[in-house]
C-alpha cells in the first residue's frame, strides 16, 4: 500500500530504468491531461517500495519540450506518492560542477516557453497562486547531501538550475547570459516539473548530474561523446547515492 511518504523517482537521460529495482508491476495511468511518459513501474529498491517513471519514455523517445509534465506529476499524485526525486542531466556553468559530479539545486530560473505549466488553468473556482520561493524540498535535499557524504560522492549542495527549452543546446552567448543571471547549471526538464509538483502538493527535489561544460565554457563545441562518457560516470554515482538515500528515508 502506498502512503504520502511513498517515494517516486523520475529518471532522465541516462536513467530510463532503475538499476537494482525488483519490479513488482507496471501501472498504466490515464490522466485528465493525457498520458504520462509511460506506465509507472512499481518495485522494491534497497528494501523499500519505490515507483519509477522514465521522463523521456522507456525507450528515450520523448524530447524535453514534448514531455507531458502535467500527466507525469498527476499520475504520481494519483498513486499517492509523497516525495519525488527527479534525476536530470545538466550542463555545468559553475566551475565547481565538474562533469560527472552531482548537484542538488536549491533554486530555478525558468527560460522555457509554451509548455503546459500549470494545473490551475480552466474551471477555476478562484485564481490560485502557489508559493515557489523555495522550489525544492529542503528535507529531501538535505537527505541527498547526507547520502552523498556517506557514499563519498562529489557533489554541490546548492545551485541555481536554469531551465531552457531545448532540444537544441544553448549558444555561448545564451550561457553567458545564464551565468550573469546567476545560473550554475543548465538543463531542459527542470521546469515546469518542479512547479507542477508544488501545485500538486508533492515534495520534490532534484539530483542534477553534470554531463558537460555548458556551451562556450570549454572546448569549441559540446559533443555527444563528452556527454555520454560523463553520463555513465554520473549515473554510477546516482546508483551509489540511492543506495545510501533510500534505506535512510
Ligand atoms: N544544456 C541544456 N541541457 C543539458 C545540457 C546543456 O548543456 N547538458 C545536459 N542537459
Amino acid at each position: 500500500m502506498t502512503t504520502d511518504t511513498s517515494l517516486a523517482i523520475i529518471g532522465g537521460t541516462g536513467l530510463t530504468r532503475l538499476p537494482g529495482l525488483e519490479i513488482t508491476h507496471r501501472e498504466v495511468v490515464h490522466t485528465p491531461y493525457g498520458d504520462p511518459s509511460g506506465p509507472v513501474t512499481h518495485g522494491v529498491l534497497h528494501g523499500r517500495e519505490v515507483m519509477f517513471l522514465a521522463r523521456h519514455g522507456y525507450g528515450h523517445t520523448i524530447p524535453p519540450h514534448r514531455v507531458n509534465y502535467r500527466a507525469n506529476i498527476w499520475a504520481l499524485k494519483h498513486l499517492k506518492v509523497g516525495r519525488v526525486l527527479a534525476v536530470a542531466a545538466v550542463g555545468a556553468i559553475h566551475e565547481a560542477l565538474t562533469p560527472g559530479s552531482l548537484a542538488f539545486p536549491d533554486q530555478i530560473i525558468d527560460y522555457t516557453w509554451s509548455r503546459k505549466h500549470t494545473f490551475f488553468e480552466d474551471d477555476l473556482a478562484h485564481v490560485t497562486h502557489v508559493d515557489l520561493t523555495h522550489p525544492y524540498d529542503e528535507e529531501l535535499r538535505r537527505r541527498m547531501m547526507a547520502a552523498a557524504e556517506a557514499g563519498q560522492i562529489p557533489y554541490q549542495g546548492a545551485g541555481t538550475y536554469g531551465a531552457t527549452q531545448g532540444p537544441r543546446l544553448e549558444t555561448a552567448a545564451e550561457i553567458r547570459r545564464l551565468r550573469r543571471d546567476g545560473c550554475d547549471m543548465v538543463g531542459m526538464t527542470g521546469m515546469p516539473e518542479a512547479a507542477l509538483a508544488r501545485e500538486a502538493g508533492l515534495r520534490y527535489a532534484a539530483c542534477a548530474v553534470s554531463v558537460n561544460w555548458a556551451a562556450g565554457l570549454q572546448g569549441d563545441e559540446v559533443t555527444m561523446e563528452e556527454i555520454e562518457g560523463n553520463l555513465s560516470v554520473g549515473m554510477e554515482r546516482v546508483k551509489t547515492l540511492l543506495g545510501a538515500l533510500i534505506p535512510a528515508l
